[in-house]
């Protein structure tokens, strides 16, 4: 559907070519000035000097080609600003248009083009901590809005799950049960279906081992050995390898679940080691990677750089491949596997370099063709309410789990004190507020920025969270169950100020998906909805919609905030949280 810019664009376009002035003048902008107008075109100022007329004059002649019933408004101010407002009839009759069409008219701007959204970050056998929820939660954002926009969308966890975590894992336990068939070179046969350790036993092994290894040199040497070893194939080793990976995913699983957080793959680092040789070989065949102090390295320095970009690392001395080889091999799987228009990475700014290292690594080499995006969205951190990072009282990093289990804490005694909803009802309701709260708390700041943590402002009713976001949707849903049947109704003119400030408010859908996808900002979809939110409580106090006197008049008013609640429901979905019934 046309964006309603575009169409007053139209508009004031060929205005100035029947002026007689040519209709590139006729750009319209979202007024600055929200007192004075709703729109504005300043192209009569730019068109007195190419014409060598006063502004002002040009300003009039065009005016008054304007279309009377598109504009409530068509003002020439000095010294030659076109100022306007739209009509009340022209705009229920776009509000209509949006009302029908699927998607709200949104233009599916993706169609036919594929993007790999690569978010999450999880390390297989290491528990979910706080660093795991901006990656989650804004690359699920940002995967639900490249769907939305008609792209066939790859969200890929991109595990961590071929590390030295893994040679920890398993030394520490050859340690404690050498008797296992794991360890046991002669073994012939199955290995047992059954894994020798729970999740919380691993939950256990896993520090244990991890500082082990700082303090004992001789059981990091023998860690990296079993990696070494489980990488080239060791049999028992990839026994034990697979229990690990199915008790962790599994586990991994019900938390982004939890999250409301899905990937399409649960691919990983191990899933692209087999592709490592062929690249490596190729890489050296073509001479693109040379041997640096032992190591085989890309370089990939350009002289444009203000600040040294050291060579992407493909082969360690040692002989061992790094994390950067993984992300190379892998963009050969994707090409491969999905030949993908734009692959999105979304982790900790902090790797930024590494990105950066591997992008260009990737396009001088070919492994990723010209035309394919790149782009890493590096995400700030998330401190504690004191803006001091986020530690537990021990000192360690909180796990995920335990964050999103103190805001439903949090949650569920607001919603039982005040009695909101029946007692069968109140888990259901907590799950939805909590996580709205957590979202909403982090995604509506810049991603690149970091932010502060604070589980009450994000879980109050009032001000700019996501709470007040599903109270005003539960509001509205309130109103229309009292109301009856909604869904019919055609939007109608406005009748009061606050009435077009809120279609004003509806129309800005599109053009603000458009600018998130854009930008990667899903905060401009939360400040789109707040401001949308605004609009509806202040139409609902300024106007009697339940008690209207005109029947006519009232069914207007209930299929706008119909309207309304659709969009925001919309928009909280692709936030990735959902709104209760009662609140
Ligand atoms: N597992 C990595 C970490 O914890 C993040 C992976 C991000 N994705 C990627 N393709 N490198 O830092």
């Amino acid at each position: 559907m046309e964006q309603i810019l575009d169409f007053i664009t139209g508009k004031m376009e060929s205005a100035f070519e029947k002026a007689g002035f040519d209709s590139s003048y006729g750009k319209v902008t979202v007024s600055n000035r929200p007192d004075l107008c709703e729109y504005q075109c300043n192209g009569a100022l730019a068109a007195a000097k190419a014409y060598h007329r006063p502004p002002i004059q040009i300003a009039q002649s065009v005016v008054a080609e304007l279309d009377g019933s598109d504009f409530s408004m068509a003002q020439v101010v000095a010294p030659g600003f076109i100022n306007l407002k739209l009509s009340g009839s022209y705009l229920a009759q776009y509000l209509e248009a949006m009302r029908q069409a699927p998607d709200f008219g949104v233009s599916k701007s993706g169609l036919g083009k594929t993007i790999v959204v690569d978010y999450g970050g999880a390390n297989v056998a290491k528990p979910l901590h706080i660093g795991h929820l901006r990656p989650a939660i804004i690359g699920e954002t940002l995967k639900r809005l490249y769907r939305f926009m008609g792209y066939r969308t790859i969200g890929d966890v991109h595990l961590g799950d071929w590390g030295l975590q893994m040679g920890l894992i398993i030394t520490e336990l050859q340690i404690r049960q050498p008797e296992l068939p794991y360890f046991d070179p002669d073994f012939q046969g199955e290995y047992p279906a059954a894994p020798p350790f729970t999740l919380s036993d691993l939950e256990e092994i896993y520090p244990a081992a991890n500082l082990k290894k700082n303090t004992d040199p001789d059981f990091a040497r023998r860690a990296h050995e079993a990696t070494f070893a489980l990488q080239h194939g060791h049999p028992g080793y990839r026994a034990i390898w697979r229990h690990i990976m199915n008790l962790s995913t599994a586990d991994l699983q019900r938390i982004y679940d939890a999250l409301d957080v899905h990937f399409d793959v649960w691919l990983g680092e191990s899933d692209a080691a087999p592709l490592i040789p062929a690249m490596i070989q190729d890489l050296k065949a073509r001479g693109l990677a040379v041997e640096s102090d032992g190591a085989l390295v890309l370089p990939v320095a350009e002289e444009t750089d203000k600040q040294e970009v050291p060579p992407c690392i493909l082969v360690k001395s040692d002989g061992a491949a790094i994390y950067a080889t993984t992300d190379l091999a892998t963009m050969v799987q994707r090409m491969r596997d999905y030949a993908p228009d734009k692959m999105l990475y979304v982790t900790d700014k902090r790797q930024a370099l590494h990105f950066e290292q591997v992008f260009r690594a990737a396009k001088k080499s070919g492994i990723v063709k010209p035309e394919t995006e790149l782009e890493h969205l590096g995400h700030g951190t998330m401190n504690g309410k004191d803006g001091k990072p986020f530690k537990t009282r021990d000192g360690g990093l909180l796990r995920l789990e335990q964050l999103l289990a103190d805001m439903t804490a949090f949650v569920r005694a607001k919603v039982v004190e005040n009695q909101i909803v029946a007692p069968e009802d109140v888990e259901d309701t907590t799950a939805k507020i909590a996580l709205a709260a957590l979202k909403y708390g982090d995604l509506s700041n810049q991603p690149t920025k970091d932010y502060n943590f604070d589980l009450e402002r994000f879980a109050a009713f009032e001000g700019n969270t996501g709470p007040y976001i599903l109270y005003t949707i539960v509001r509205i849903k309130s109103i229309l169950a009292k109301y009856g049947v909604w869904e019919h109704l055609p939007i109608l003119p406005p009748e009061n100020e606050s009435q077009k400030d809120l279609m004003l408010a509806v129309t800005k859908f599109a053009p603000t998906l458009e600018s998130a996808l854009r930008a990667s900002a899903p905060n401009l979809i939360c400040s789109y909805i707040y401001e949308l939110a605004g609009c509806v409580n202040k139409f609902y106090h300024e106007t009697k919609i339940l008690g209207a006197e005109d029947p006519g008049k009232q069914a207007g008013y209930i299929a706008l905030i119909g309207l309304a609640k659709s969009i925001l429901e919309r928009a909280i979905d692709l936030l990735g949280f959902s709104a209760p019934d009662k609140m």
